[in-house]
């Protein structure tokens, strides 16, 4: 996609994946486990550029909303918008999208808000202060 559709302004791409057969269920559209797993991967890194280290662990996963089926060979497109800065945590919505017709107007495929918090050495919430 080379122009940022206008429904997602704010948000930041954080990563592409390509449906494989592999990340199928059994009626052939993407395992929506696959794409919970893609996002936590994808957004986690994102949060530890923007919490300023890799010592963070998923919170929480709010609703998560699976608004069309993810196609064989698409080009699914992940993105996020640091939605609440808090003291140990990071919020974030996320909004999945493929583009199969006109790249100024992707599908959105799912919704969803994940919570990142930051640790210290010994596993406890630690406050972050900003990195990138
Ligand atoms: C992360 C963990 C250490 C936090 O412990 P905790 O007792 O909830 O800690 P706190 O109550 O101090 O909350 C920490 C932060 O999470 C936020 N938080 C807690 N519960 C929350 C919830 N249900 N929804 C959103 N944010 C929440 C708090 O507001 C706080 O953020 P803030 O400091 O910015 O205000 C603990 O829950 C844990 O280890 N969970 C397992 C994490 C994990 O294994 N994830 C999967 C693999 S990465």
């Amino acid at each position: 996609m080379t122009n940022k559709p206008e429904k997602l302004k704010g948000y930041q791409l954080a990563g592409r994946k390509i449906v494989m057969y592999p990340d199928l269920n059994f009626t052939g559209r993407l395992f929506g486990g696959q794409l919970m797993s893609w996002i936590d991967e994808v957004l986690a890194a994102a949060a530890m550029n923007l919490m300023g280290t890799k010592n963070i662990v998923t919170k929480k996963f709010g609703e998560i909303v699976f608004d069309a089926p993810g196609l064989l060979g698409d080009v699914v497109e992940i993105w996020y918008r640091p939605v609440k800065e808090g003291v140990t945590s990071l919020s974030m919505d996320c909004r999945v999208v493929v583009g199969r017709g006109e790249p100024s107007m992707p599908e959105q495929i799912s919704s969803s808000t994940v919570v990142y918090v930051a640790l210290d050495d010994e596993g406890l919430p630690s406050p972050w202060s900003k990195g990138d």
